[in-house]
């Protein structure tokens, strides 16, 4: 069969792919555990439902404007002012099918053939392949230190002529690791000093723990004006657990946002209206929902890690943020891929591999499950590599016995 370029480099999602394995397997009955999963376990929030729900009682459901329906955008540009304390306009703001779609519309409107996107190392395992999708070439950049976090000096040598953006994820996917005041402060000098776009993904950044409290970019901005090249991404999916509604935007300048309007509008149209009334519900709706999703989270993250503290061997950074943990498994095993598909063959239990993140050794764990999921998982996983376990173990009532090491 004959497949273009561009389809030949492009891999599939490992994240969904995990999800696919996980569901297949446990349609036949597998006692699965999902530490693989990229979204929380709650419900969408009533105010969203009854949103949603009140558009298909109508059962009026039309194409909705190219670049979002006024009412979401509204509840947009308060949510923007809220916790950005930034004044928008309707025409800087853009509400595609979540936030991957914001990103990619928005690397579609700025990339030209060849142009360069720099991002720091562990990254959001997308990136790279939107950025070559949008025609661009990936820059992962990597702290020499082998932290999660490089520094300004090492992202400022990675851009050179025909670098036209930087991504950056804070907090951090897979890391969990949030940068600090200072390097957002720099990211913004610099970007600005360079003429470089700075796509800020804020995916995350509701979901702090240990009282941090959210970065807010444009407190470092100095451009105000239509030609401010800050991109800032946004989203209901994580915050709100509304995954599923595929409904997320980005605020940038108003040229920008019409020439990424105008690509959306002829990729997907707007999003799907139910999804945007869903959307509108739960951004003006009552916000409880938030701060339990953050407390549960914060409060897994700290049974993973201590968790993971009990092995010897395994590098833990504890996560600042997110729903994940990317623990070093080198001392183990070396190679991620091999190590995950071993997980999942002998004790059933679903990880990413730290490979497709950027960074060989490493699994991507996520704690948006149940505490019994993240203590049977990580007990499973250290039955399985730790030599000195014993030799037995009982999933349910299938005794497995180890038989490698
Ligand atoms: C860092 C980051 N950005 C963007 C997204 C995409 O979010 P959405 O589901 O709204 O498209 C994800 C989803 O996993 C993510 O981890």
């Amino acid at each position: 069969m004959s497949l273009s370029q561009l389809a030949r480099s492009i891999c599939e999602s490992p994240t969904l792919k995990m999800n696919e394995t996980a569901a297949l397997l446990r349609d036949r009955g597998e006692p699965v555990i999902h530490l693989g999963g990229g979204e929380p376990k709650s419900k969408t929030p009533i105010d969203a439902i009854v949103s949603c729900a009140g558009l298909l009682n109508t059962g009026d459901i039309k194409y909705a404007p190219a670049d979002g329906l006024p009412t979401l955008k509204k509840a947009i540009i308060r949510y923007t002012e809220e916790h950005y304390h930034k004044i928008v306009s309707a025409d800087n703001v853009i509400a595609s099918n979540g936030a991957k779609q914001a990103i990619m519309v928005a690397l579609h409107a700025i990339l030209d053939p060849k142009d360069e996107v720099v991002f720091p190392v562990p990254y959001w395992v997308s990136y790279p392949e939107m950025v070559k999708l949008a025609g661009g070439v990936p820059v992962p950049v990597r702290a020499e230190d082998g932290t999660f976090c490089p520094s300004i000096e090492e992202i400022a040598e990675a851009i050179g002529s025909y670098t036209k953006a930087v991504i950056i994820n804070s907090p951090n996917n897979p890391s969990g690791v949030m940068y600090s005041r200072d390097f957002i402060a720099e990211m913004v000098r610099l970007c600005e000093k360079k003429s470089l776009y700075l796509i800020m993904d804020d995916t995350y950044n509701r979901l702090l723990f240990d009282n941090r409290a959210p970065i807010n970019c444009y407190e470092y901005i100095t451009d105000h004006t239509e030609s401010s090249k800050l991109i800032l991404i946004n989203c209901v999916s994580k915050m709100y657990a509304m995954t599923g509604f595929r409904i997320g935007w980005a605020i940038a300048n108003k040229q920008l946002v019409r020439a990424m309007a105008n690509i959306q509008s002829q990729q997907t149209s707007g999003p799907a209206t139910p999804s945007q009334w869903a959307a509108i519900g739960a951004l003006n709706g009552v916000q409880a929902h938030i701060e339990n999703l953050r407390m549960t989270l914060e409060n897994n993250r700290n049974v993973m890690v201590d968790r993971l503290n009990a092995f010897d061997g395994v590098r833990v950074v504890k996560p600042d943020g997110t729903f994940y943990c990317f623990p070093d498994f080198t001392s183990y095993e070396p190679d991620s891929n091999k190590l995950a598909g071993f997980l999942l063959e002998k004790v059933r239990v679903v990880t990413v591999p730290g490979r497709d993140f950027g960074m060989e050794g490493h699994l991507r764990l996520s704690y948006s499950g149940t505490i019994k999921d993240i203590t049977e998982g990580i007990e499973r996983i250290k039955w399985a590599i730790d030599p000195n376990a014993p030799n037995e173990l009982y999933l349910g009532d299938r005794k497995l016995v180890r038989d490698w090491l």
